[in-house]
């Protein structure tokens, strides 16, 4: 075929060869199609953690960790941070375009309309102990709401799909309200869709019934930025396992518990609570050095949580916006020289400096400024990871319909390299010694 372009694969033992087509990409890395190499040259390839896999072809979000850039549907995050707000950026994740004027309006309606929850579900919260962490209790109530919408599972059917993303996008804000304000023992609140959704979340987080409450217009644009620059990122860990979780049919709220718990690990959206907890254990700039030396013993499993990412090996592009917004909310807020905030700034200035880290581009990532910032807010501590799910749940719904979209439907089920003990027999009990 013309054009064809191909990479030889050649058996050194036996000689034999193999030709892996280059798929092409519109950015970024081509891919070597190796599906014909078990076949005929008899290997699996190897690559643990997936580093250099490429697990599906996506039109949703593209990553160049080089050059720290990251595009939402070819859009730079840099003008949907400056121009854009949340549930236009869903718009844009889940349907692929910037909704025009009645699609807008239309799109906000959709969500209005799934913003409640069933009464059910906090008959279901209060069955957790008051100190649950909400993460757990998210994953357990976004797991459970399959068992409320029967009518809307056939994953075969595209507007039970779509209706499932719509529903969880409308709803983790009120579920995560709900989860703050049972470990605080205050009345839930209910959403008031004359609000934004940003406006919303917050209402229902810090408002009481007894006093009105108005969010303040800078908490609402720094949150907005924050959830803007979450909302999707690729096939990084939970993501993929949202993409895992579908190709086995399961339903979609299951399949987002598991993005959920995915998400949860401190190695991934767990690092914005790992990085205050290792502020606060710092506590002290002239402590910075001896736990910059730990974060560099392989001997210490310690690492600089906020520090590293799989793909941006120069500069995580939402830490430069998010690092920004830390400053001028700090300013607004009158919060001062936040001591967080001023230890964060040194240790990312004597981190820089060290070639340890420079060596293996460990670069602040976005989780290094987002504690501080929902620090700021107010949002408790284990809370933020729960902020980082309700923004990053239209990513995970966007990749599970795409999907279904595709012609890649196949259930995903990676190979191994097998290491154990050889084939041996069965020893009976007496035979043991
Ligand atoms: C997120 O995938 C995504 O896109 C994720 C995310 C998203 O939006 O979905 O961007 C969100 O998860 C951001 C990352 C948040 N996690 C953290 O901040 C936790 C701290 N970071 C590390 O755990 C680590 O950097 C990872 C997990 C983020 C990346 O790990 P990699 O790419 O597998 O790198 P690695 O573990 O192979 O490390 C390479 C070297 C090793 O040293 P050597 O073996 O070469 O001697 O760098 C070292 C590591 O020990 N290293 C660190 C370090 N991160 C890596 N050393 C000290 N501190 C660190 N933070």
């Amino acid at each position: 075929m013309k054009n064809r372009k191909v990479v030889t694969v050649t058996d050194s033992t036996s000689g034999e060869s193999v030709e892996c087509e280059v798929l092409e990409g519109v950015h970024g890395h081509a891919v070597l199609d190796i599906r014909s190499l078990p076949s005929k040259l008899g290997y699996f390839t190897y690559d643990p953690g997936f580093a250099s896999t490429a697990s599906c072809s996506s039109t949703i979000t593209y990553i160049d960790g080089q050059e720290g850039v990251l595009l939402y549907r070819g859009y730079p995050i840099e003008q949907l941070a400056q121009h854009s707000n949340f549930l236009e950026v869903c718009h844009l994740l889940l349907y692929g375009e910037l909704p025009a004027k009645a699609r807008w309006s239309e799109f906000n309606a959709e969500i209005r309309r799934h913003t409640m929850v069933h009464e059910g579900i906090r008959r279901f919260i209060a069955g957790y102990q008051h100190d649950a962490h909400p993460m757990g209790m998210l994953v357990g109530i976004v797991g459970a709401l399959s068992t409320f919408y029967h009518d809307t599972l056939d994953i075969s059917e595209p507007e039970h799909r779509e209706l499932a993303a719509i529903r969880m996008i409308a709803k983790l804000p009120s579920i995560a309200a709900d989860c703050y304000k049972y470990s605080i023992g205050q009345p839930f609140m209910y959403p008031i869709n004359s609000l934004g959704y940003v406006e919303n979340f917050l209402q229902m987080m810090f408002a009481v019934r007894a006093e009105p409450y108005i969010p303040s217009p800078v908490a609402v644009r720094a949150l907005e930025l924050m959830m803007i620059l979450h909302a999707d990122h690729e096939q990084n860990a939970s993501t993929s396992t949202v993409r895992l979780a579908g190709s086995s049919g399961a339903n979609p709220y299951a399949c987002v518990a598991a993005g959920i718990a995915t998400l949860w690990g401190p190695a991934h959206g767990g690092a914005n609570e790992a990085v205050i907890n290792m502020l606060r254990d710092i506590s002290d700039p002239a402590e910075i050095p001896r736990y910059v030396e730990r974060a560099k013993d392989r001997n210490d499993p310690f690492r600089l949580m906020g520090f590293g990412h799989r793909v941006y090996k120069n500069f995580d592009p939402r830490a430069t916006l998010i690092r920004q917004a830390c400053h001028d909310l700090l300013q607004d807020l009158d919060a001062g020289n936040q001591p967080l905030f001023e230890i964060a700034l040194r240790l990312e200035e004597i981190a820089l400096q060290d070639e340890y880290f420079v060596e293996r581009n460990l670069y602040p990532n976005v989780d290094f400024y987002s504690g501080i910032i929902l620090s700021a807010l107010g949002i408790p501590l284990n809370m933020f990871t729960v902020i980082f799910a309700i923004s990053r749940t239209v990513g995970w719904v966007a990749h599970w319909m795409e999907f279904f979209s595709g012609e890649e439907q196949r259930i995903g089920r990676p190979q191994q390299r097998y290491v154990g003990a050889a084939r041996r027999d069965y020893v009976r009990m007496t035979d043991r010694g």
